[in-house]
C-alpha cells in the first residue's frame, strides 16, 4: 500500500508560530523524509466557508497568504502538491454519498464540533454546512486515499469520524476507501502554543498571534508585551514556569546552541527555570531572550515569504498546478465511489 499524506489549514488568517512549531514544521521533515509517495497539503476553503458564509473576502484574500506562509516554511511543490479545495468540485460529490452513513445524532456528538459550535454562539443557528464539515473532511482525506493525517489533537474526532465513513462504505458498497491515521505532533509543548496572553489557544479575533510574517519590530513588541506569571511582581519574587506562556515558547524554541549565542549567562533552559522559580530573574530579560530566538528563526522564513510575494504569478501557478493534479487524484477516486456504488449508469450502457 502507498503511504499518503493529507492534511491542510483552513484560510480565515494568516499562519502564525503555532502553526509553525506544531505543524509546519513537522510537514517539512515529512516531506524531506522520503517515507511518503504522495503528500497533499489542502488549502481548505470551501471549510473555511462554512462558518463566514457572511464573509467570504476573508476567505479569499487569505488562500494566498496561506499558500505564501507554506512556500516560506519549506513546503515544496516538487514534493508535495498543494491544493485549493474549492477547485475540486468532486470533493462535493463525495461528500454527499458520505452524508448517508452519519447520523444527525453523530454529528451532534463530534466533540470539536460541539466545542466550535460553542466558542462561535452562531445566533441565528447553526449553520447545516457548518454541522456537517466533518463529512466533506472524510470526502478530504479519503479522496486521496490517504492513510496519514497529520494533525493537531483537537482534529482527532475528525479522523475518527472519517474512519468510520470509510468502514461504513466499504462494508455496503465492497472495499473501496482507505482507513486513515492520524500523526500527532511528537512533542507536547509544540501541539498547542498559547497566545501571548496567556490564553489557551493563539486567535486572530484575541490579537494575541505572533504571525510569521511579522516584522521584527512586531515580533519584539508582542514578545516584550507578553503575559508571564502576574504574581512576579518584583525581580527578587519566586516566579513559575508552568503556565507562563514566555516559557512554554522557551519550550518549544530554545536550543541549547542559543544559550552561547544570546544568553551567555546559562548554558540550558533549565538553568534558567531553576533561577526563575527561586526568584532574582526578572521577566525582561527573558523576553529579550526569547526575541533575539524568534528573531533568528523567522527572519530566513520572512525573507522567503517577502520573496515570493514580489513573484506572485509563480505562486499562482503552483497553485494552479497542485490543484489540477490533486483534482485529477480526486476524480480517479470518485470514479471507483460510483462504481462502487453502482452508479455508474452511463459506462455501464455504453459497455453493453
Ligand atoms: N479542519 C482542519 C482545521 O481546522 C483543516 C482541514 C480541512 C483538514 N480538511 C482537512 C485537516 C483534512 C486535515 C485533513 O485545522
Amino acid at each position: 500500500m502507498k503511504n499518503i499524506i493529507l492534511t491542510g489549514d483552513r484560510p480565515t488568517g494568516k499562519l502564525h508560530i503555532g502553526h509553525y512549531v506544531g505543524s509546519l514544521k513537522n510537514r517539512v521533515a515529512l516531506q524531506n523524509s522520503g517515507k511518503y509517495d504522495e503528500i497533499y497539503i489542502m488549502i481548505a476553503d470551501a471549510q473555511a466557508t462554512t462558518d463566514n458564509a457572511d464573509n467570504l473576502e476573508k476567505v479569499r484574500s487569505n488562500v494566498i497568504e496561506v499558500a505564501l506562509d507554506y512556500l516560506a516554511c519549506g513546503i515544496d511543490p516538487q514534493k508535495s502538491t498543494i491544493l485549493v479545495q474549492t477547485q475540486i468540485p468532486e470533493l462535493c460529490e463525495l461528500t454527499f454519498y458520505y452524508m448517508n452513513l452519519v447520523t444527525l445524532a453523530r454529528l451532534e456528538r463530534n466533540p470539536t464540533v460541539k466545542n466550535e459550535i460553542k466558542m462561535r454562539g452562531f445566533n441565528a443557528g447553526i449553520p447545516v454546512g457548518f454541522l456537517t464539515y466533518p463529512i466533506s473532511q472524510a470526502a478530504d482525506i479519503t479522496a486521496f486515499l490517504a492513510n496519514t493525517v497529520p494533525v493537531g489533537e483537537d482534529q482527532m474526532p475528525m479522523i475518527e469520524q472519517t474512519r468510520e465513513i470509510v468502514r461504513s462504505f466499504n462494508s455496503l458498497y465492497g472495499e473501496t476507501l482507505v482507513e486513515p491515521k492520524e500523526l500527532l505532533p511528537s512533542n507536547k509543548t509544540c501541539g498547542r502554543l498559547p497566545g501571548t496572553d496567556g490564553k489557551a489557544k493563539m486567535s486572530k479575533s484575541l490579537g494575541n498571534c505572533i504571525y510569521i510574517s511579522d516584522s521584527p519590530e512586531e515580533i519584539k513588541k508582542k514578545v516584550m508585551g507578553m503575559f508571564t506569571d502576574p504574581n512576579h511582581l518584583r525581580v527578587e519574587d519566586p516566579g513559575k514556569v508552568e503556565g507562563n506562556p514566555v516559557f512554554t515558547y522557551l519550550d518549544a524554541f530554545a536550543r541549547n546552541e542559543h544559550f552561547p549565542e544570546f544568553w551567555s549567562d546559562y548554558s540550558c533552559l533549565d538553568e534558567v527555570k531553576e533561577h526563575y522559580q527561586k526568584g532574582g530573574l526578572g521577566d525582561v530579560k527573558i523576553k529579550k531572550f526569547l526575541n533575539s530566538i524568534l528573531q533568528e528563526e523567522l527572519r530566513p522564513i520572512r525573507e522567503k515569504r517577502e520573496a515570493f510575494q514580489k513573484d506572485l504569478p509563480s505562486v499562482y501557478q503552483t497553485l494552479i498546478e497542485g490543484t489540477k493534479k490533486a483534482r485529477e487524484k480526486a476524480a480517479a477516486t470518485t470514479n471507483s465511489v460510483r462504481s462502487a456504488m453502482k452508479i455508474n449508469y452511463f459506462e455501464e450502457m455504453i459497455k453493453n
